[in-house]
């Protein structure tokens, strides 16, 4: 005798398990890049919110520089490919560094999302110093690639206020 089966019993179609196409997410905030990274060199990175396009702003505090003057936190602008539609996106931004150096620096990156779920970035960064003349562009520019920048836990705010239970040393 033929029977149909029970709407209960029929598996979920495809199109409504998405999970099983965006590969090892853990957690469905992860790799949105909102919050404070540290990279390798102590330098420190706070990101705003994400907008809908992906695109965000931030700011810089980098622990180097190749001036003698005294480093500020620097602007930085950006975009990151969407987090809904991919579990580990690649990303760009700009950092100015007009407030105390003539330079600027761009880096494109991966998020990555390691076994027990901790997000790394790595990076490549290219920066372009302020030369008088065109001849002069051979030593204008410095470049690193495998930069890499763990996420932080807490906020640039509840750092700055110098909490003993937070640590800023990053975890890679
Ligand atoms: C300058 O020295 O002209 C400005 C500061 C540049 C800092 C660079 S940017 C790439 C690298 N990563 C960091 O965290 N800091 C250095």
């Amino acid at each position: 005798a033929s029977h149909s089966a029970s709407p209960q019993l029929l598996p979920p179609p495809l199109s409504s398990v998405p999970a099983l196409c965006v590969g090892p997410r853990l957690l469905p905030f992860q790799c949105d890049l909102s919050g404070l990274w540290r990279n390798e060199l102590g330098s420190l990175m706070e990101i705003d919110k994400v907008n809908d396009a992906g695109e965000f702003s931030g700011k810089y505090l980098t622990a180097v520089t190749a001036t003698s003057n005294c480093i500020q936190s620097s602007p930085l602008k950006g975009a990151q490919h969407d987090t809904t539609q991919r579990s580990q996106p690649t990303f760009g931004f700009t950092v100015n560094w007009e407030k105390f150096s003539n330079s600027t620096t761009v880096f494109v990156g991966q998020c990555f999302v390691g076994d027990k779920g901790k997000e790394t970035l790595r990076t490549m960064w290219l920066l372009r110093e302020e030369v008088g003349s065109p001849g002069d562009g051979w030593r204008a520019t410095r470049w690193v690639t495998g930069h890499r920048l763990a996420r932080m836990r807490v906020s640039l705010e509840e750092l700055s206020k110098g909490r003993d239970e937070f640590s800023i040393a990053g975890n890679f």
